[in-house]
């Protein structure tokens, strides 16, 4: 099938190149000449495994096609993806202005029936103004064409895109238009074989369900660490309880993980949109609001426990800091907890020898060249020279260091895990002092 993605960001490079990998035939338009230059050359704006392959052997095989041209992007596709970026305003509610201009783009162009499918996240009621706005844009210009608009909320998770995309756990539409369900059914055909993950509903409860699933999610990581603070009053260890808790298949032990707080571009940009979205129709949203605030607080604490343990003085320390990205396999570092932790860290003094497998590039982009940031080589050699270590990504490389190594290395042996990786009795067997997330050990 022939298909239009606009936006080649994260949701809409991803969706592009796995449905050109199963043989549809996908133009993206992106007005950033400079990205879709350098994507004709291979390179890729973001790290994602497996995305590089995907994208150029599409790309080769005249498959995947990327331009700035948006009148050859519109007369290209039947079925046009929306997927450009909604970043929060000022007030941290989702800005349409690129969603809503992309409509009017289309609309412009268009010269024969369009489905016109929203992947982009947006607030309940958007694919009504995406609709109105094709409307007068055609009304403008005279011309009389027939669309249809189609809510389907994208799930991917940053480091796992091109597996969930691949095989997604659901496929949500959102329509009223029993065309456009069956040409998108026939699209997504390849990706929903043995069982039937295809969700039928109407555009808003589409529109809302993307937010609840990532608001639900946001709701379980704040919840579990109110309870890892709770479990430090207490004297109690998290991770007994986590384990406890996980085994109730209703709970379950995903994201139930606690540490130093939720960052990405989705969760907390989502939860901040839902809030905003629910006091437009007059409701306040107070568990959400509340999953907000314990989040906020949650990016502070290993500030905190690092304040506590040095009596407030750490001015001309000098702290190994191992994780920059916001997860795992991604170089992203948007609402990151490892930003508000050196921004504190410098603040009071300190400096930051850092290491992160992926996310160095990101970090010199945004801080620049300072006297009180390091970019180090190798995990084992931001520890050089420094007082004490904080770990803030739980990358896999993080998982089995050489503790002994650690300990030589290290003027103070001490740990501070905003993830939870190691056990405290083997610290200690180790000699290191090891402070971690509600395990009301050395705090
Ligand atoms: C999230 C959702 O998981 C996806 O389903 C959704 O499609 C995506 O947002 C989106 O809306 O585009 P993502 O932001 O890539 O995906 O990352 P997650 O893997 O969900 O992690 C988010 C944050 O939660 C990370 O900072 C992670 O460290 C934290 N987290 C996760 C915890 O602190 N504890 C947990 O148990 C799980």
């Amino acid at each position: 099938m022939k298909v239009t993605v606009f936006g080649i960001g994260y949701v809409g490079l991803v969706q592009a190149a796995v449905l050109a990998e199963v043989g549809h035939e996908v133009v993206c338009i992106d007005v950033d000449q400079n990205k879709v230059d350098n994507l004709k050359n291979g390179v890729i704006p973001i790290y994602e495994p497996g995305l590089t392959p995907l994208v150029t052997s599409n790309y080769e095989g005249g498959r995947l096609s990327f331009t700035t041209d948006a009148q050859k992007g519109v007369e290209h596709g039947e079925l046009i993806f929306i997927a450009v970026g909604t970043p929060p305003d000022e007030d941290g509610s989702a800005d349409l202005k690129y969603v809503l201009a992309v409509a009017k783009t289309i609309a412009e162009h268009m010269t024969s029936h369009k489905i016109i499918i929203n992947k982009s996240t947006v607030p309940v009621g958007t694919a009504d103004k995406v609709k109105a706005k094709v409307n007068e844009t055609l009304t403008a210009l005279d011309k009389n064409v027939s669309f249809d608009v189609v809510s389907n909320p994208e799930f991917l998770k940053e480091g796992a895109a091109v597996s969930d995309c691949m095989r997604p756990d659901r496929i949500v539409l959102g329509t009223d238009s029993e065309k456009a369900k069956d040409k998108l059914r026939e699209l997504y055909a390849p990706f929903n074989r043995n069982h039937d993950k295809v969700i039928i509903m109407d555009i808003r409860s589409a529109e809302l369900t993307k937010y609840a699933a990532n608001c639900m999610l946001a709701t379980k990581i704040s919840f579990m660490n109110e309870i890892a603070n709770l479990a430090e009053l207490f004297g109690a260890d998290i991770e007994n309880v986590r384990r406890g808790i996980g085994s109730d298949r209703r709970i379950g032990y995903q994201f139930i993980y606690p540490g130093c707080g939720y960052g990405g571009s989705c969760f907390p940009k989502d939860v901040q949109a839902l809030v905003r979205s629910a006091n437009g129709v007059g409701y306040k949203a107070r568990i959400l609001e509340s999953v907000e605030a314990v989040n906020y607080e949650q990016k502070e604490k290993l500030f905190s426990y690092i304040q506590r343990h040095f009596k407030g003085d750490i001015k001309g320390k000098t702290v190994a800091l191992w994780g920059l990205s916001f997860k795992p396999n991604t170089d992203d570092m948007r609402e990151a907890s490892s930003r508000v932790l050196m921004e504190a860290l410098w603040e009071a003094g300190a400096c930051v020898q850092a290491y992160d497998p992926e996310a160095m590039e990101e970090t010199q982009r945004i801080y620049g060249s300072r006297s009180d940031l390091k970019l180090m080589g190798t995990k084992e050699s931001a520890l050089d020279g420094a007082d004490f270590l904080v770990i803030v990504t739980e990358w896999q490389a993080f998982r089995a260091p050489d503790f002994a190594l650690m300990k030589e290395k290290l003027s103070e042996p001490l740990v501070f895990d905003g993830r939870n990786l190691f056990e405290p009795e083997r610290m200690a067997e180790y000699g290191l002092k090891y402070y971690a997330i509600g395990r009301g050990l050395s705090v």
